[in-house]
């Protein structure tokens, strides 16, 4: 038996179809289903917040998870990473208004406005440049525009929110993509069957 913890919707989705691919699992989700836990066969799927997947897996009632590079980084979970899924491809970008440039390096308390925290205080402590977070949801991009941050962080896919409101992405902080995530014990206790999955999934993706 296997657990894994899943965020509801493409994600999920792509996933059960690499399973049924693999001939491991033949489950579809449905649009207007709203239960929270899919048990078939051997298997039985989570479907959780995004950001709670890796604190599922690091406590062990799940042993799988499929969850953003960006959440691993900023819930910093104790968890292995053991696949990179190829898909979900984007950016963490350091942003600032378009006539701003990359003045932001030369401010001494810069003002980052960002849904992730823990990487924005990393990557400026990186780079020993002193900032002050600000912690938002969403629509990030507000906080040059309205003045409440000189910069934001977030997330760059294809660009176009940020050009839609007039910022650019002036650093990368890292590349991401969708990753396969392991609770640590049961890659000891069950790791055949866990090894089946990874050799399964790395299999579809090189061919992709
Ligand atoms: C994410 C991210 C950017 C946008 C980037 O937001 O925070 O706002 O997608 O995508 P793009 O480069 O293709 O335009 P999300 O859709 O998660 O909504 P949010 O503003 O509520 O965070």
């Amino acid at each position: 038996m296997l657990t894994f913890a899943l965020s509801k919707g493409r994600l999920a989705d792509k996933i059960l179809k690499m399973l049924k691919e693999l001939n491991l699992c033949d489950l579809t989700i449905d649009d207007e289903d709203r239960r929270l836990i899919l048990t078939t066969g051997n298997y039985t799927f989570f479907l959780a917040k995004p950001s709670d997947v890796p604190t599922f897996v690091d406590n062990g009632v799940a042993d799988i998870g499929v969850v953003g590079k960006d959440t691993i980084l900023e819930e910093n979970r104790d968890i292995t990473e053991v696949l990179d899924l190829g898909f979900g491809k984007c950016r963490m970008c350091v942003c600032a208004k378009e006539s701003d440039g990359d003045s932001y390096k030369y401010k001494s308390n810069l003002r980052v406005a960002t849904k992730y925290p823990n990487i924005a205080k990393s990557y400026f402590d990186s780079v020993h440049q002193n900032c002050t977070i600000i912690k938002l949801n969403g629509s990030v991009e507000l906080g040059p525009i309205v003045g409440l941050s000189d910069v934001i962080v977030d997330i760059v896919e294809s660009g176009r929110t940020l050009k839609e409101n007039g910022l650019a992405p002036v650093h990368t902080i890292t590349e991401l993509s969708a990753r396969l995530i392991v609770n640590n014990a049961s890659l000891k206790t069950k790791y055949d069957e866990i090894s089946q999955i990874i050799k399964g999934f790395e299999s579809i993706v090189k061919e992709k």
